[in-house]
């Protein structure tokens, strides 16, 4: 009776009942390690939301506690107290932790943007940032987004107009991205260290300009020595995303520059807004359970590819608008299809 109830309980419609234990029967058999969320730690007294993203999720990143704005909201006095809650959350369920992110040119504390500091002052800032929050993480974080959206959405696709990019190429012979990624290693030199950005997913259709750009910018930081691990592909995107070959190809070639890639982002949208032509429905549910499972399925089959990460995972709790329905699970915690296609697809590889 024992045994029967055992098997009950660890075995789903799926093989296994969350995406961490179906990766942990994995194992070796892909190179993918992690199914993540990112979440915020406001949340984590409700206990469905801190147990659903425990029992499902082996990777958790800060949704916003562990930002520049977060950290050093006066100048010169870090505070971890909140990155360090979702540290810990990641600690004491033993899920990995994923830093997000120490450069940015969004979100910054007034006393930044608005401190018109010169090329030379704002190195420093930068160097002193980078270096004490990779210092104080050191060994606790697989991986940094060490400069988050930093090129522009549109040709030439140069660096945007931002505080950071007032350091000057006279100054630094490079650029702010150079300048932060060389301090991380100087910090951790064993931290993985990765650009990560968004309409950069697919080297095909309408992201190519922007993909290629990233592309192009990051084997030019390999080629002159800047020390960098891995690129995040943030994967905002819809119910009707239909680019997926591009994004196994773009991966592909960043795994062929011996980088990892992470999925970050990952949120898959049903709305009327922004160019979007979507209709909550039975079918619109499977039709984002299937492509939530579709580009699984691509990480899973890419040697690269070692996160599958969504930016939030209850549709409760997302920066999106109400009643978009991005995410794998629904406002009351339920599994929407979407979970059980990527156990499936878990199961089955
Ligand atoms: O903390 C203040 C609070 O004190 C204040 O009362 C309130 C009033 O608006 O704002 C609060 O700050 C907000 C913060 O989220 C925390 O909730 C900011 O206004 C708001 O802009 C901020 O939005 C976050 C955004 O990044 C900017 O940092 C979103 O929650 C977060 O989901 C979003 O995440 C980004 C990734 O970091 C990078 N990629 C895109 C992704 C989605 O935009």
């Amino acid at each position: 009776m024992k045994l029967l109830l055992a098997a009950l309980t660890i075995t789903g419609a799926s093989g296994s009942d969350t995406f961490r234990d179906t990766l942990t029967t994995l194992g070796d058999k892909t190179t993918t390690k992690y199914v993540g969320a990112a979440v915020n730690e406001g949340w984590f007294s409700d206990a469905s939301y801190s147990g659903t993203a425990s029992d499902y999720y082996n990777l958790v990143t800060a949704e916003n506690s562990c930002k520049f704005s977060a950290i050093q909201h006066t100048q010169g006095s870090f505070d971890f107290s909140s990155c360090d809650q979702v540290q810990k959350f990641a600690e004491d369920n033993s899920m990995a932790f994923r830093g997000h992110n120490t450069c940015w040119g969004v979100n910054n504390p007034s006393w930044l943007d608005n401190g018109n500091f010169t090329s030379p002052e704002l190195v420093d800032i930068l160097e002193n940032h980078v270096t004490t929050v990779l210092k104080y993480y050191k060994g606790k974080a697989v991986a940094w987004d060490v400069v988050n959206e930093a090129i522009s959405d549109a040709a030439p696709y140069d660096l945007k107009l931002n505080t950071w990019n007032n350091i000057t190429a006279d100054e630094v012979n490079t650029n702010y991205v150079d300048v932060a990624f060389r301090a991380a290693r100087q910090a951790d030199p064993d931290a993985k260290l990765f650009y990560n950005d968004y309409n950069v997913a697919s080297s095909q259709g309408w992201s190519q300009g922007k993909s290629d750009a990233m592309y192009n910018m990051v084997k030019s930081m390999l080629d002159r020595g800047v020390p960098i691990d891995g690129v995040g592909l943030q994967m905002h995107v819809g119910t009707g995303y239909d680019l997926v070959d591009g994004v196994k190809a773009n991966m592909e070639r960043y795994g062929d520059l011996g980088l990892e890639v992470h999925i970050t982002e990952l949120d898959l949208v049903c709305s009327q807004k922004n160019g979007y032509d979507c209709v909550w429905s039975d079918d619109m549910e499977k039709q984002q359970g299937e492509l939530y499972a579709t580009l699984l399925q691509a990480c899973l089959d890419t040697e690269a590819c070692t996160n599958f990460e969504t930016w939030g995972f209850t549709d409760a709790h997302s920066w999106l608008e109400d009643g978009t329905h991005p995410l794998p699970f629904d406002e009351n915690y339920d599994q929407k299809k979407a979970v059980g296609s990527m156990l499936d697809t878990l199961a089955g590889y």
